[in-house]
């Protein structure tokens, strides 16, 4: 049995296998609608989500399974002080497979080593999110043409963002990316990203803090909040929360290539006159991330064969 803990639990083929399972349903979406009829999905979420939780119950309910599950942690035992090690015990009961987004980076993991079912993490703590880098690797993969080949801007919060951090780890695995970090001193991606993943990619990588200075070079923008629940005081938050404010004037200098993209959801960081540029993907962003979670459904479940290793073809 697979779960998907962090990014690196799927190696680069199995990715691309995957992204590509993702391509097929968008393309025959009518040929799946049956495929995981019978079903379960246990969503359980500790922390608020709209997309990360809403896209995985579409995706269930489109492959024709069904879902259960809660949407905060004072709507279910957690409240009473139930540990998740004997709630995911008893979930194993319920359901096939569960999806857990968790505020204490590690919860997911810890989940899944009591779980007779596969265990997915939809994001946990200031940690890591597999889930949405699935859904900005295919994002780019259809923009692009390739995951390669790319130099990308990643702007705004980059220590509290999980989905920053979960995207620099697979993007390593992908050739000739070039990474610009894009944040206020205070918001720097954590060291131990820089020493233990970037640097022994051999990839090229500089730190800028105006977005001005390098939007010229940029293939990709990828925009993040700043995570407000992840400060230790109000106050920081409301100096640096509003670092970054992409406008229709910045974009002027940028490539009429670019991709803007932004795991949502979006506080002041992207101004909406910029929603209407065809270079802002973010809303098609989310939706692919359906046909991401349905493929990897299918994978996770076995009911789709070749995509991971051990499942013949
Ligand atoms: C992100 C998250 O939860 O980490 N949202 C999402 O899942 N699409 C980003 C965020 O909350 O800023």
């Amino acid at each position: 049995m697979r779960h998907l803990i962090d990014p690196l639990d799927f190696t680069r083929e199995e990715t691309d296998r995957l992204l590509g399972l993702a391509d097929r349903i968008w393309e025959h979406p009518a040929e799946y609608a049956h495929s995981c009829d019978g079903r379960v999905l246990a969503t359980l979420f500790y922390e608020p989500s709209t997309r990360t939780r809403l896209s995985f119950e579409s995706a269930m309910l489109r492959l024709g399974g069904q879902v259960l599950g809660f949407a905060s942690s004072d709507s279910s035992s957690a409240a009473k002080g139930e540990s998740v090690a004997d709630t995911i015990r008893m979930i194993s009961g319920y359901a096939d497979i569960a999806a857990m987004r968790h505020s204490k980076e590690g919860a997911p993991f810890v989940a899944s080593r009591y779980s007779a079912i596969p265990v997915i993490n939809a994001g946990d703590g200031g940690h890591q999110h597999p889930t949405q880098t699935l859904t900005d690797l295919f994002t780019i993969r259809r923009r692009h043409g390739r995951v390669g080949g790319v130099t990308i801007g990643l702007c705004g919060d980059l220590k509290f963002g999980r989905t920053v951090h979960s995207l620099i780890k697979s993007l390593v695995r992908y050739e000739d990316v070039r990474f610009i970090f894009i944040s206020p001193e205070e918001l720097r991606v954590p060291s131990y990203i820089l020493k233990e993943v970037v640097e022994p990619s051999g990839h090229t990588w500089r730190e800028a803090r105006a977005m001005e200075e390098v939007m010229p070079e940029l293939d990709i923008l990828y925009m993040t909040r700043v995570q407000r629940e992840r400060f230790f005081n109000e106050e920081d938050y409301v100096r640096l929360k509003d670092s970054y404010i992409l406008t229709p004037e910045k974009l002027c200098a940028a490539k009429e290539s670019l991709s803007i993209l932004h795991p949502l959801p979006r506080v002041n960081e992207i101004a909406p006159e910029v929603d209407h540029d065809p270079r802002a993907v973010y809303f098609q962003q989310a939706r692919g991330g359906v046909f991401v979670r349905m493929a990897l459904l299918l994978a996770l479940l076995g009911l789709e064969k070749g995509v991971l290793d051990g499942e013949g073809a």
